[in-house]
């Protein structure tokens, strides 16, 4: 079972942070890129966040308490602006790192997940939910904070507003039978990055690699019903690494990104199962992150 959020507050409608990139085409629905001025307090107030600072982490907990700034990482592609560059932050959690939904702590769970401040949880409500869309993110790894991949990690998902399924999933390790894999802990299934369709079945999968920046694009056509995987390392250009499959990209919803550790021997995976305890902090490195609209057949490679 993938986690349900609570339904969020409505935010209002703020300027956008968008710094100029020769790189970015097509006009930017919600920007998620970190401008060089912010600090990790900014990530605690609407009026200077580009995510929401209420959702979606462990209670009692501030997002500038989870959050790294990373200040000797290259830049990520996206991120290199006109005159700018927009820098790099890092999600985290740890043993606390427990949310409470109206129906409980969920204690199978460890995460942290960003949502855009504007993205609304209203079906139709705002422009990532139609049309053509492409997601943008790029991660890259913190060895001193490095994930535990015999765990399942969702790390960028798009879900829908009735919570019951997502259009896409993102994920890293070993995928849970529950959530359309095998649960085999192996080799190969820990070094993999598999991005999921509606339904959990899996589209395209790549190794996770260690000292790159891995970039990550996900096209969804909602007029037609499909949806596309890019991907490049580094300062490559974005490339195709499929066609455009056909997906159910009904249901509206919002974005999440930043780390939600599953639990291993579980049956309801939100509320049971296993986890060691977190020794320190793990953590996953973002950049880049920014939503397009697509219309017209533009992206930004
Ligand atoms: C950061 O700089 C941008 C652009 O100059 C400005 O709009 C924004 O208010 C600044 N944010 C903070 C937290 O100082
Ligand atoms: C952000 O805005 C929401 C909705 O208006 C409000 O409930 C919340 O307290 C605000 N949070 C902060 C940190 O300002
Ligand atoms: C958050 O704080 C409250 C009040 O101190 C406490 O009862 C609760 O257990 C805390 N939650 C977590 C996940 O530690
Ligand atoms: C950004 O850089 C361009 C070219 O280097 C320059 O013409 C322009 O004035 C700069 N804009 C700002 C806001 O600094
Ligand atoms: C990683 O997770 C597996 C499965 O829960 C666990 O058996 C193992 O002890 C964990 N490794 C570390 C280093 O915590
Ligand atoms: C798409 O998913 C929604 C929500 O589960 C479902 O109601 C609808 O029947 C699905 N459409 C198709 C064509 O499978």
């Amino acid at each position: 079972m993938r986690p349900s959020l609570l339904p969020t507050l409505l935010l209002p409608l703020t300027t956008s942070l968008a710094l100029p990139s020769p790189r970015i085409k097509c006009p930017i629905i919600f920007d998620g890129r970190v401008s060089p001025n912010l600090t990790l307090s900014s990530f605690d107030s609407n009026s200077t966040s580009p995510f929401n600072p209420q959702y979606v982490k462990g209670e009692n907990l501030t997002w500038s308490s989870i959050l790294l700034l990373p200040s000797s990482l290259p830049p990520s592609r996206f991120d290199i602006a006109q005159n700018s560059t927009s820098k790099p932050f890092e999600v985290t959690i740890n043993d606390a790192s427990l949310f409470r939904s109206y129906q409980g702590l969920q204690t199978g769970f460890r995460r942290a997940g960003l949502q855009f401040r504007d993205d609304k949880n209203v079906e139709g409500a705002d422009a990532a939910d139609r049309g053509v869309v492409t997601f943008h993110w790029s991660v890259r790894q913190d060895e001193a904070r490095g994930m535990n991949l015999s765990h399942e990690y969702m790390n960028v998902w798009h879900e829908r507003a009735d919570y019951a399924g997502n259009q896409f999933t993102f994920v890293g390790g070993v995928v849970l039978r529950q959530d359309g894999g095998d649960g085999v802990d192996s080799e190969g299934a820990r070094r993999r990055w598999t991005v999921q369709g509606a339904g959990n079945g899996v589209v395209w999968q790549t190794v996770i690699l260690e000292g790159v920046w891995q970039n990550f694009g996900i096209r969804l056509d909602y007029g037609e019903s499909t949806l596309q995987v890019l991907y490049s390392i580094d300062d490559e250009p974005l490339k195709e690494q499929t066609a455009a499959v056909r997906n159910n990209n009904t249901g509206g919803g919002q974005l999440q990104l930043g780390m939600a550790k599953k639990p291993t021997e579980t049956e309801t995976v939100v509320w049971d199962g296993y986890q060691e305890h977190i020794v320190d902090r793990e953590g996953q490195i973002y950049g880049g992150v920014f939503v397009e609209d697509s219309s017209g057949g533009c992206v930004s490679l």
